[in-house]
């Protein structure tokens, strides 16, 4: 298993390193994890002692309690070789799980990185499960990066080297990988729409599937208009960037057992949504580089599964298209045959995720895959619904989005299961095509666009995931700066895993 996320040597070494006393780390910098009134169990408890009781006295004067991310820097504490001892505060230990600790970790990684340092030591606690501990790793490393690609002064510097001290060397390692493919859909989602468009996504796809090995096939707008595509490239008309449609193909199966894949992913790759000839109002279409996360996030997620060498068949269709006004833009009234056949009326040029994953949806059930699931910034009706911090689930397969969610929920992302009743349904029927593109007014919005999207899956079990609120965070968090969020790639990692 290695790193083929980043160019050599950008990466830091995270590794694991054997036990030793707590007072003898030289790091540059020493992480401890407390729960709520843990100062005296575990790797806390060795600590205090090397403190000679310096955490219980600050315990009980309350200036140290354990409660989830609160940080308390300790600076040139008696009695330890290193500089700088961060207590990270986990919360009430009975609801601990690998969720709060990747992003506790993500908290103390994202303080202690705001300054470059040499090496860091994290304490783990010998009670984690190896799962916890790939999932912490996995949150320091992306705690230390932030929102930069563009800052004259980095705001976050990664740690040279991140050491996990006696923790299961697989599990860290792990955790380094998934990290790296969290933190590839983030990059993608950070970069700005005229340096990320369509052509420039499917080249960092290409590297990517250089450096782990999957197959990759991009569609150009020639083999689109071969292939009827017309959906896809409807909406890609009204953008000087021409369109591409990227498929990857990750086979960690013997070639004996069939080549029908076990998991496909789908995502929307709209690498600049102004709304098109419904233009969207300037506070809207701000913020719209972030409508290619979807596809980010799958690009991330297929990358880690093969860097993991996980035992299953995976493909990847993500839609690359610009959404803009240009002379040949789509229009309202317009009525284009997808590649299915079915025809859409087009009543809004701003729900154009819809169209394009019409096409790439019909492309990847083609290939018959056991389960498939989308990703896409869809609707901003899914944010009205559940806020900025839960994606929303919609599926034709109850099994097949259970599975989805108790992924999420494993590693600490919220997710939300709305609705599918055929009456939304009714709502997308058009007077002269086969259906339109947005349904009766916008109460309901996420799930007419939902039921849409079904119209195009045939009986392939499915579950649509609207990104919409969580894939770019506005506001900095305890655990991250904010921006892309690279959310789902983890869930999507522990779903493979878990199709074993
Ligand atoms: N990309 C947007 C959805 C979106 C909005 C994502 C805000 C993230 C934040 C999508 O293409 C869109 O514009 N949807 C419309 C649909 C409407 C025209 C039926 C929307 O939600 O307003
Ligand atoms: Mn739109
Ligand atoms: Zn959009």
């Amino acid at each position: 298993m290695t790193r083929e996320f980043l160019p050599a040597g950008t990466a830091g070494v995270i590794e694991a390193c054997p036990a030793a006393a707590p007072a003898s780390l030289d790091a540059e910098a020493v992480v401890l994890f407390i729960a709520e009134g843990g100062v005296d169990t575990g790797m806390a408890a060795a600590v205090d002692a090397a403190l000679g009781g310096l955490l219980r006295r600050l315990a009980s004067a309350g200036e140290l309690t354990g409660r989830r991310y609160e940080a308390v820097s300790l600076l040139a504490p008696p009695g330890l070789a290193t500089t700088h001892l961060l207590v990270m505060g986990l919360g009430r230990l009975e609801e601990l799980d690998a969720g709060v600790l990747a992003r506790a970790a993500a908290a103390a990684a994202r303080q202690l990185a705001s300054r470059p340092r040499g090496r860091v030591v994290f304490l783990a606690e010998p009670t984690w499960t190896s799962f916890m501990v790939e999932q912490a790793v996995a949150g320091a490393a992306t705690g230390m990066v932030g929102q930069d690609l563009y800052r004259s002064e980095p705001k976050r510097t990664r740690f040279a080297t991140t050491q996990w001290m006696a923790a299961d060397p697989a599990a860290v390692a792990r955790g380094a990988v998934i990290a790296d493919g969290v933190n590839l859909a983030r990059r993608l989602v950070n970069t700005s729409p005229d340096h990320l468009y369509p052509e420039s996504f499917a080249e960092e796809a290409a590297a990517i599937a250089g450096r782990t090995g999957l197959e990759i096939e991009i569609w150009d707008e020639e083999r689109l208009r071969r292939e009827r595509c017309e959906a896809l490239l409807a909406v890609a008309r009204g953008s000087a960037r021409q369109p591409r449609l990227v498929l990857l193909r990750y086979r960690g199966r013997p070639r004996s057992s069939g080549d029908q894949p076990d998991l496909a992913l789908v995502g929307k790759g709209v690498t600049f949504d102004s709304g098109g000839l419904s233009l969207k109002p300037s506070e809207a279409m701000m913020g719209m580089k972030m409508d290619m996360a979807g596809g980010a996030s799958v690009l991330g997620a297929i990358a880690t599964i093969a860097a993991l060498k996980l035992p299953v068949d995976v493909v990847a269709g993500i839609g690359l298209v610009e959404n803009m006004t240009g002379p040949a833009a789509y229009k309202l009234g317009d009525v284009i045959t997808a590649r299915s056949g079915t025809t859409i009326e087009i009543h809004n040029t701003d729900a154009e995720g819809r169209v394009v994953l019409a096409d790439v949806l019909d492309v990847v059930r083609g290939l018959a895959p056991r389960r498939m699931i989308d990703l896409a910034t869809l609707t901003g009706a899914c944010m009205v619904a559940l806020g900025n911090d839960v994606a929303g689930l919609f599926t034709n397969d109850q099994a097949c989005c259970d599975a989805l969610a108790a992924a999420a929920r494993s590693v600490g992302e919220p997710v939300w299961q709305l609705p599918m009743y055929p009456d939304y349904g009714e709502q997308i029927k058009s007077d002269v095509a086969d259906i339109k593109n947005v349904g009766e007014g916008r109460l309901g919005g996420a799930i007419t666009a939902a039921k849409f999207l079904e119209r195009f899956v045939g009986d392939t079990p499915w579950t649509h995931v609207d990104i919409a609120g969580p894939a770019f965070a506005e506001k900095p968090r305890p655990w991250t700066d904010g921006g892309g969020t690279g959310v789902m790639v983890r869930p999507l990692v522990e779903l493979a895993r878990s199709t074993v």
